[in-house]
């Protein structure tokens, strides 16, 4: 079994180990350092280290003992002083949402089936789930919601029949300072004898009250239930004519004197839209949805927002729910898994992501950060060795979202990889530029959606354009891309009014977001002087050349076996990929416009 950044802690966790403190122990042990620890619990995940003669004394809460020794031992492997004073994570939900199915298939999984289900049971090896909750401890995620959002039987009966497994799993993970969440079905109830899943029905409550209770005999320390209601064809509360607070809060009521939380998912839009109608916009589905309902949701309610309006597009504006929620405890939901993002075969680095949102958002508006996993049963766990980094830098980001990206990702490869430091250099350049690379050969100026269908890999312009998902492109020979200004869909509208301002304006609108706000000719001149059209072909091309470079910079590191064997089988689908899209891409655009490359390139007729 390999790791990336716990590479020599590489031995078995025995199964002896029954707290965070004890595991702390255990890996101070391991990493021969002498650290003492002190568990002082008002501190909660919360820690400080101080250097005492020959060591450190680590003083943290029950599991804060646990994220001081991995700090330190990180710091002191790195070379780099400890951190000073007391430590706190930002975000007090920390959390993995796996969509892993029963059967060990996983919804959007590149690295392998589920570890921990497989033929509609629980299924898994004890000593590689421990090694998971070390990993995850590692960089201070602290919850795992353990199944898919979207609930396909026999998963609801995660919370019945299930029970004991889960019980038994929760415990391997608890010395770990992590906790299970469960996605739950909102029709449940109607599985169990009732004719209504109507929130308001007091049967419904009642059987959801004593639900719960069953479920916290069993696992008295499960972090809450995630719901994905109304959307996708999932069950949910506008079925009785209710609104989505409505629904959240009976739910909510019923983890409350449990000290759980409801986690509900605002990805909500109409997925039956015709394309014949261009007056309904997706991306304004959930502000439309949510923005009333605003300050209606219990104190025990998160409202867990994608960092985008659509659906994890290479680029797309934060969400404006984020922005305009003001009453409303919110999560981000990021999505590790790369399923836009060329699924775990490009490199795809996403701090950079991260910062933008935070950015944007502002990270005390948050009370908890979601990511979808990328976590599988491949031998390297994330299927690209260097997906990992996606992995542990999300968990130190949600930890502190003031985080580097840069600087991020110059610490995984420092702890997971001892090259020359020349060579380090040049990976740490390979992440951190990867994105760009990415959304140059795929998706340049805001164009979304041009994706094969349903598999989400490689380029297919047409796929989705007259599909029922609300995912248009409009190109046809005269421009491309959607009005979304207040003369257009009004999508522009739901921000606050500085950056509706910025995003209406074609020549203010940042260049990456263009086409994504704005309906353009092809001839339109971009700040650069080029045209859009030039700009869509040299943009592809360069993208390209970028893959090329990338190609060619990983072919000079010195990586351990298996990893370079891997990343270089992996670049080569990456460069055919992005030959692929630069191909597609430009064809699509130079049948529609007529117009030649400036450049002379070939462009396939
Ligand atoms: C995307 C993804 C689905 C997933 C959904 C969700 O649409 O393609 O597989 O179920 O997001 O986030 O619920």
């Amino acid at each position: 079994m390999r790791y990336a950044w716990l590479r020599e802690l590489a031995v078995p966790v025995p199964e002896t180990l029954k707290s965070p403190l004890e595991v702390a122990a255990f890996e101070a042990r391991q990493a021969a350092e002498r650290l003492r620890f002190a568990v002082d619990e008002k501190m909660g995940e919360g820690y400080a280290a101080e250097k005492t003669g020959d060591g450190y004394l680590v003083t943290g809460g029950t599991t804060g003992v646990l994220y001081g020794a991995y700090a330190l031992l990180r710091a002191l492997r790195l070379g780099e002083e400890p951190p000073r004073g007391a430590q706190f994570p930002r975000c007090s939900l920390r959390m993995l949402n796996c969509w892993d199915n029963m059967d060990g298939t996983i919804e959007r999984g590149y690295a392998g089936r589920s570890l921990w289900l497989e033929g509609d049971a629980f299924a898994y090896d004890p000593g590689r789930v421990r090694q998971l909750g070390r990993m995850l401890a590692s960089v201070g995620i602290n919850v795992l919601c353990l199944n898919n959002v979207n609930v396909h039987a026999p998963a609801q009966q995660l919370i019945g029949d299930f029970l004991p497994d889960l019980a038994a799993f929760a415990g391997i993970l608890r010395p770990f300072g992590v906790r299970l969440m469960v996605s739950v079905d909102f029709s449940m109830p109607m599985q169990c004898g009732l004719n209504t899943a109507d929130p308001l029905d007091s049967r419904v409550q009642a059987w959801w009250r004593e639900r719960a209770g069953i479920v916290y005999a069993a696992v008295p320390d499960l972090a809450g239930f995630l719901v994905k209601a109304d959307s996708e064809h999932r069950p949910g509360p506008n079925a009785y004519g209710r609104d989505h607070a409505q629904g959240a809060n009976m739910l909510a009521r019923t983890l409350k004197p449990f000290g759980g939380v409801l986690v509900w998912r605002a990805f909500v839009y109409n997925c039956l839209q015709d394309w014949r109608d261009r007056a309904v916009d997706r991306p304004c589905a959930a502000y439309d949805t949510y923005m009333p309902l605003d300050g209606k949701f219990d104190d025990n309610v998160i409202l867990q927002v994608k960092n985008g309006p659509y659906d994890f597009q290479v680029r797309e504006p934060v969400s404006p729910l984020l922005l305009g929620l003001k009453n409303t405890a919110m999560a981000v939901e990021f999505q590790l898994a790369q399923e836009y993002t060329g699924h775990q075969i490009d490199l795809y680095a996403m701090p950079p992501l991260w910062r933008e949102v935070i950015d944007a958002v502002g990270a005390d508006s948050l009370r908890a950060m979601a990511a979808v996993g990328n976590l599988g049963r491949d031998e390297n766990w994330t299927g690209h060795p260097f997906a990992a980094l996606n992995l542990f830098a999300f968990g130190l980001f949600a930890w502190d979202p003031g985080s580097d990206p840069g600087a991020l990702i110059d610490q995984w490869t420092r702890l997971t990889y001892d090259l020359p430091e020349d060579q380090r250099k040049t990976l740490a350049g390979l992440l951190l530029d990867s994105r760009a690379v990415y959304e140059k050969y795929t998706a340049p100026l805001g164009l979304c959606w041009m994706v094969q269908p349903g598999l989400h890999y490689g380029p297919n312009p047409y796929g989705y354009e007259f599909d029922a998902w609300g995912t248009y492109n409009r190109a046809d020979r005269n421009g491309v891309g959607i009005d979304r200004t207040a003369a257009g869909t009004g999508y522009a509208c739901q921000y606050p009014e500085s950056l509706a301002r910025l995003y209406s304006d074609p020549a203010a609108c940042p260049e990456n977001l263009l086409l994504f706000f704005h309906r353009l000719p092809y001839g339109h001149v971009m700040p650069d002087g080029r045209t859009l059209i030039q700009r869509i072909y040299d943009d592809h091309f360069d993208g390209c050349e970028q893959a090329y470079a990338m190609a060619r910079a990983l072919q000079t590191l010195d990586l351990p076996e298996p990893d370079r064997s891997e990343a270089l089988a992996r670049m080569e689908k990456q460069v055919k990929n992005a030959e692929n899209w630069r191909d597609v891409i430009n064809t699509f655009f130079y049948r529609f416009s007529g117009v030649e490359d400036s450049r002379e390139r070939k462009i396939y007729e």
